[in-house]
């Protein structure tokens, strides 16, 4: 049995369709990529998967357990199992380096004070930080704010982690270091990851599976090998950075509405 379901969801925004009767099963420590043009839904997606979304038809299931109607009360226990990296993945400013990764812990946790500054620690020298903990984030470059937001995502030893951009906004050589992280989670951690990501470098790299949304469905879902020899149009030009004819066209027609 998956432990991550999604039975037949669909959500929209007013008239906007974002989910559209979107079903998808993700079992136990798999790395799920997920693909898409901006806009297709991919946050939306990860919210529903935690419970920050509800959809409007459709259910999600945790671990063999409905959780998509469960009450806020209900919802925390099964939060805690996931560590979510956000795509604005912003830290605390007026916190040190670990006080940001210990805030889960002092949230949600019983631990001691020194219980608690050991596992900060340990998380940043899992993310290669071991000494910026004293820290304030503005005093750390962008590819170290997102290892430190990686580093409180994993402070308490989810289940899950949900990736959404990763890389964005980092060079190559970050970005490698943030996809090492990836692979290395899961192989000490045995977490089941998710990740949305525009940088197929990344998504082929970190991904045992690769699944693309368009108009609210998945319209591919395969290996990473299976992605690069998808003959696809749509994946191919994702894949390749290419745009469409189409979408080509409408660029002219703006070009054409300048005064
Ligand atoms: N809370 C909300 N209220 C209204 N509209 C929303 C809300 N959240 C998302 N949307 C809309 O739903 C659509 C999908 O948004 P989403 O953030 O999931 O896109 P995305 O695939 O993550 O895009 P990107 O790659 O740019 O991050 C967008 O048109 C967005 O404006
Ligand atoms: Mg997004």
């Amino acid at each position: 049995m998956a432990l991550i379901e999604l039975r037949k969801v669909s959500k929209r925004f007013g008239r906007l369709v974002v989910l559209n009767d979107l079903t998808l099963d993700i079992p136990e420590g798999q790395s799920l990529v997920v693909i898409g043009a901006s806009g297709t839904g991919k946050s939306v997606l990860l919210k529903h998967i935690v419970g920050l979304l509800k959809p409007d038809s459709g259910e999600v299931w945790f671990d063999g357990k409905r959780v998509d109607n469960l009450p806020e009360r209900e919802l925390a226990p099964i939060r805690e199992q996931f560590g979510f990296l956000f795509q604005m993945g912003a830290l605390f400013d007026s916190m040190t380096v670990e006080q940001n990764v210990a805030f889960p812990l002092t949230e949600h946790t019983t631990k001691t004070r020194v219980e608690i500054q050991k596992i900060a620690l340990q998380k940043l020298a899992m993310v290669g930080l071991p000494d910026v903990g004293r820290k304030m984030p503005a005093q750390l470059s962008g590819g170290q704010r997102k290892r430190v937001a990686l580093a409180r995502a994993i402070a308490m030893d989810p289940r899950v982690i949900l990736y959404d951009e990763p890389t964005t906004g980092l060079d190559p050589i970050r970005s490698d270091v943030i996809n090492e992280l990836i692979l290395k989670l899961k192989h000490e951690m045995s977490v089941t990851s998710i990740v949305v990501t525009h940088d197929m470098h990344s998504a082929l790299k970190v991904g045992d599976r690769v699944v693309m949304l368009k108009e609210g469905k998945i319209i591919f879902d395969g290996t990473p090998d299976e992605v690069r020899n998808s003959d696809n149009p749509v994946v191919q030009r994702f894949v390749k950075g290419e745009a469409s004819a189409e979408e080509l066209a409408s660029l002219d027609v703006q070009a054409d509405d300048e005064p």
